[in-house]
């Protein structure tokens, strides 16, 4: 009788996408660096300074066009051919999906997405890079970022602590665990056996973690392959 597949979530961060070439937030390169969050992210922002708020991710979003999947994003998205895998991501780029995954969810919204100010429920996807700072959705409404701001809700948050809850093992890559509720979500495994792999070159928030916790202390294109052999190895046997 073949076996039930087992259950592995992956949530990822700013770092998963730094071996493509996109910066992180609060590394020493980060873009936190050089711009301030309250100009830029936030919903008073998008009032006060709309053409620099429409800019910073017009910015972002001509850069990602000509990124692609580094080696961890394809190893996550390998895995689905032994394991029943998710992805939740805080990360607003299309990495993971370029590379294959089939189950994404993304925490933070999508860069290559635009909605209505007035409706989040209307969703459009942007076609190239340029959101036009009097574009309007059909509502009447202009059109935003399909970003989720520092102060807003976070709707994907409930859907995200249920995946996490389903998971066998959970794998946590490249995220420093700073921002809330997102960084939360390691606390929502099923109990406390459910083993937590960590790849990062940094030290992320952990201190609070008391499942086992296994830190690979790599970049993401190596330690995630990495995990991902050790793991098809033990799962697979
Ligand atoms: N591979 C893997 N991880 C890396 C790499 C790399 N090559 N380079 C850096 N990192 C790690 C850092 O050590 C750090 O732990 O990635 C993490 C990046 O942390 P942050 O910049 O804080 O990014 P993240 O945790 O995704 O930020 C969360 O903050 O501003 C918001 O909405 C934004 O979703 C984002 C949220």
């Amino acid at each position: 009788m073949e076996q039930k597949k087992k259950k592995i979530v992956v949530f990822t961060g700013a770092g998963v996408s730094a071996d493509s070439g996109i910066a992180t937030f609060r590394d020493s390169d980060g873009l936190w660096v050089n711009y301030r969050i309250e100009d830029v992210c936030t919903p008073e922002a998008l009032v006060r300074n709309r053409a620099q708020v429409v800019e910073f991710y017009n910015l972002r979003r001509r850069e990602s066009l000509t990124k692609k999947p580094n080696d961890g994003h394809l190893a996550i998205a390998s895995m689905e051919e032994w394991a029943d895998v998710e992805v939740v991501t805080q990360n607003v780029d299309n990495l993971h999906e370029q590379a294959g995954s089939s189950r994404v969810t993304h925490l933070h919204g999508e860069l290559m997405k635009l909605r209505s100010e007035r409706n989040p429920d209307l969703i459009y996807d942007i076609n190239g890079w340029e959101q036009k700072l009097d574009a309007r959705a059909e509502d009447g409404a202009l059109l935003r970022p399909h970003i989720v701001f520092f102060g807003e809700s976070v709707p994907m948050f409930d859907t995200a602590c249920k995946i996490v809850a389903s998971a066998d093992i959970l794998i946590v890559v490249g995220t420093s665990l700073a921002v809330y509720p997102a960084a939360s979500l390691v606390y929502y495994v099923r109990d406390r056996q459910v083993p937590i792999y960590l790849v990062d070159p940094g030290n992320p928030d952990t201190a609070m973690i008391r499942n086992p916790l296994y830190h690979i202390k790599e970049r993401g294109a190596v330690g995630v392959p990495q995990l991902v052999a050790q793991l098809r190895d033990e799962l697979t046997k």
